[in-house]
């Protein structure tokens, strides 16, 4: 490895050291067991040697070979990884080959129950050749079968189907299972196909869709087999607990001594069909299989996965995001916004909202005194311009009048009338209205009320 300064030498050291004590924070396997072969992690319930294993998951380490392989079963089984949390393994698939009219058996020797449940999903049988059929022979019989065939017409041969996939049900195999190849006793053989090589595997699905050609080439019935480099080829198998046939959690967990989720806080969902698995709940890591192999996730360690841009705080299982003090808003997300932006914010708005409100209340009643005076001034005009002076100066002048005179203000006829109230009304003229009017010392009065303004009366 090449470093380009002191420091950064001392930092991948330091993420080195790291990376190790994480592996030995999170617990994998048993104490004292190995958790390693190669470059693949062993995780209980798997397990190497005497007492590293539950009950039919031993594996064996060659590590003669370079990288070291790792056995599974009967010992011939190479496994390619181990997924604890989905309860999944990956293997190495074996090559079955078979000659023309050659009946071929290939065992696949898995550990056999009670202890264990394996579900063959997500894998397909694969086969080329020419007029065969494969099957897959659980103890249960066929479950799966693959017929590749090459039609021959009278003037030559179409190879109409020389490669076929078939996907497995998804079934519970029963400890070892068979893949094997039959020939097929068609009419019209031809010797033409004499000379290919029929071969049957199992595959991965999501693998074969990624690498068809590269296995179509690899399995080239025209082509020598011996010479052929050998290729990885992996079949997924998904993986169960079980106690003689332990339907489920809740079956399992009636038998404390059985029950394999040794940790705290875990979780226990059933297998698809026979069976249980474990898993660390979330805001847990770890091997749920193992006492105390749940530990609590340290979010504010791994920003990547789990954002804060603000105070990150750890809890057991969980963790808190918090903006800084003075801050709120979603910390998560980087959006802390300063709470006296808020409140500032917050004050103007109530202040211009107020504001807005005062200068309609002043505004309204400055418009209502404004009309008032008008009317008043209206008044008085036509107060004048109705001689209203001359009577006044006349009542003033001549007692005899004022004895049985009086000018009354609009309010007093207001009173008078109930402000002209239209029940009070008591006919109509050319000129206005006649109103009945009790006055204040209970007087009953007429008030005529003029609309029109007659200049040449008035002069
Ligand atoms: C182990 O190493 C091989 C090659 O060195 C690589 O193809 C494979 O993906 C590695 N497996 C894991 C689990 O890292
Ligand atoms: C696991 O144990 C069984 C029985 O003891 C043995 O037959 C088998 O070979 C072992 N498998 C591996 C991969 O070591
Ligand atoms: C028979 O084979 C010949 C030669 O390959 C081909 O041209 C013809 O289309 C085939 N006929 C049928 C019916 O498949
Ligand atoms: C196969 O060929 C034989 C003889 O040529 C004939 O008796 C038999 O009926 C044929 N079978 C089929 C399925 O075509
Ligand atoms: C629990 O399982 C053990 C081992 O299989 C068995 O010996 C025991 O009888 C079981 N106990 C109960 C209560 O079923
Ligand atoms: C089988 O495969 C499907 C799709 O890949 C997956 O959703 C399902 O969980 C698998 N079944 C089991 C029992 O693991």
């Amino acid at each position: 490895m090449l470093f380009h300064s002191a420091k950064e030498m001392i930092l991948a050291v330091l993420l080195l050291l790291l990376q190790i004590n994480r592996a030995d924070a999170a617990l994998v396997g048993l104490p004292g067991c190995l958790t390693t072969c190669g470059n693949i992690t062993i995780p209980y319930p798997f397990g190497i040697g005497k007492g590293c294993y539950f009950e039919g998951f031993n594996l064996t380490c060659d590590f003669a070979s370079q990288p070291p392989k790792l056995f599974f079963g009967d010992g011939t089984i190479e496994v390619i990884e181990i997924y604890l949390t989905e309860s999944m393994m990956r293997l190495r698939s074996t090559l079955l080959t078979a000659l023309p009219s050659e009946e071929k058996e290939l065992v696949i020797g898995l550990p056999p129950q009670p202890s264990f449940a394996l579900v063959l999903n997500q894998s397909v049988l694969t086969a080329v050749g020419c007029n065969i059929i494969t099957n897959i022979l659980g103890d249960i019989g066929p479950v799966a079968a693959c017929m590749p065939l090459c039609p021959v017409n009278k003037t030559g041969h179409t190879c109409s189907g020389i490669v076929c996939s078939q996907a497995s049900a998804r079934v519970q195999i029963g400890g070892p299972f068979t893949i094997r190849i039959s020939p097929l006793k068609l009419n019209g053989s031809n010797s033409f196909y004499d000379a290919i090589t029929n071969t049957a595997l199992l595959v991965e699905q999501e693998w074969l869709d990624k690498h068809v050609i590269e296995l179509l080439k690899f399995l080239n019935p025209f082509s020598n087999h011996q010479q052929r480099e050998p290729m990885i080829v992996p079949f997924v198998l998904d993986w169960s607990i079980t106690h003689d046939g332990t339907k489920g959690c809740l079956e399992a967990k009636e038998n404390v001594s059985v029950y394999q989720c040794l940790s705290a806080n875990h979780v226990c969902s059933d297998a698809l069909f026979n069976g249980y698995r474990c898993k660390c709940k979330p805001g847990y890591e770890g091997n749920a299989y193992v006492t105390n192999g749940c530990e609590d996730i340290d979010e504010c360690q791994h920003p990547d996965i789990y954002p804060c841009h603000g105070i990150c705080i750890n809890f057991p299982g969980t963790y808190q995001c918090k903006c800084p003090k003075g801050k709120h808003g979603n910390a998560v997300a980087g959006q802390c916004i300063s709470n006296w932006a808020t409140r500032a914010s917050f004050l103007i708005g109530v202040a211009t909202t107020f504001s807005i409100a005062l200068l309609i209340l002043v505004l309204t009643v400055l418009l209502c005194k404004l009309k008032k005076r008008n009317e008043k001034l209206l008044r008085k005009k036509h107060f004048l311009q109705n001689r209203g002076l001359l009577l006044q100066q006349l009542l003033c002048f001549n007692d005899d009048v004022a004895g049985r005179m009086k000018i009354f203000s609009i309010e007093e006829l207001d009173m008078a009338t109930n402000k002209f109230d239209q029940t009070r009304l008591l006919g109509r003229g050319g000129h206005g209205e006649v109103y009945k009017g009790i006055l204040s010392d209970k007087r009953v009065v007429a008030i005529k009320k003029s609309w029109i303004i007659v200049k040449r009366e008035i002069d």
